[in-house]
């Protein structure tokens, strides 16, 4: 089955996604992780993508659709999980039309819910590894050793898009365009809201209760 994970910014869906990839070994599609992987590389893709993502703002549905279609081909027959993307009614419709064509569909669209207060301690305290992407929290899953990734090594930073600021304007752009989807999953019968609150491990019980 295919799995959908939505939310606010900070709700938990890649530390939700990297516990599904583990336990149940599908593929995982971030469009925030291709996109910041494209910035890195200067990819023609990255240069357009950079100004609308640090400034907190969606990236036109136009490159993020032609970018999943992409990835959906790569993925072939293997069952996965999206991350961060639908993010708008266009790119949902369009994501329908994209696995109708490969015989295809989303089996449960997850929400994850947590309150505004506890996305900016989630957002603010989070620190990334510049080299294996892995995620951290400066409170809740400080790494071993202060500024260095567990995983592999190497330095661990805030990502441009968690200061403050550009926190606001990922909140404002999630209100405008990304809530509106629970109405629209739920019209399809396949919405599943799930509490977010709680350590991650208790969350993800809650999860996989759902996918029983
Ligand atoms: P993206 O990378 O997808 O960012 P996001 O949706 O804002 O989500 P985040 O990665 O910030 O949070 P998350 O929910 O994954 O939480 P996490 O698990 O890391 O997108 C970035 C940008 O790319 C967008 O702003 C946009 O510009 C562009 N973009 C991407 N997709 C797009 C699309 N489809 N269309 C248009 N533009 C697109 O957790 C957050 C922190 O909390 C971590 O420190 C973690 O350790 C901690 N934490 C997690 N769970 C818990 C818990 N249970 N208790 C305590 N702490 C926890």
């Amino acid at each position: 089955m295919n799995i959908l994970l939505f939310g606010p910014p900070g709700a938990g869906k890649g530390t939700q996604s990297a516990l599904l990839v583990d336990k149940l070994k599908m593929k995982h599609l971030s469009t925030g992780d291709i996109l910041r992987a494209a910035m890195r590389n200067g990819t023609t893709l990255g240069l357009e993508a950079k100004s609308y993502m640090n400034d907190g703002k969606l990236v036109p549905d136009s490159l993020v659709i032609g970018m999943v279609d992409e990835e959906l081909g790569e993925i072939g027959s293997q069952s996965f999980i999206l991350d961060g993307f639908p993010r708008t009614v266009p790119q949902a419709d369009a994501l329908e039309n994209l696995l109708k064509n490969r015989k295809t569909s989303i089996g449960r669209a997850i929400f994850l819910e947590v309150p505004k207060d506890q996305l900016l301690d989630r957002l603010t305290g989070r620190r990334v590894c510049k080299g294996c992407g892995a995620t951290f929290h400066v409170g809740f899953k400080p790494p071993q050793k202060q500024g260095i990734c567990d995983i592999c090594g190497a330095e661990v930073i805030q990502r441009e898009d968690d200061k403050e600021s550009v926190i606001r304007t990922r909140l404002e752009a999630y209100e405008a365009s990304t809530k509106p989807l629970q109405e629209y999953y739920q019209e399809k019968g396949i919405l599943q809201v799930v509490d977010g609150l709680g350590s991650a491990d208790e969350v993800f019980a809650r999860i996989q209760k759902w996918l029983a």
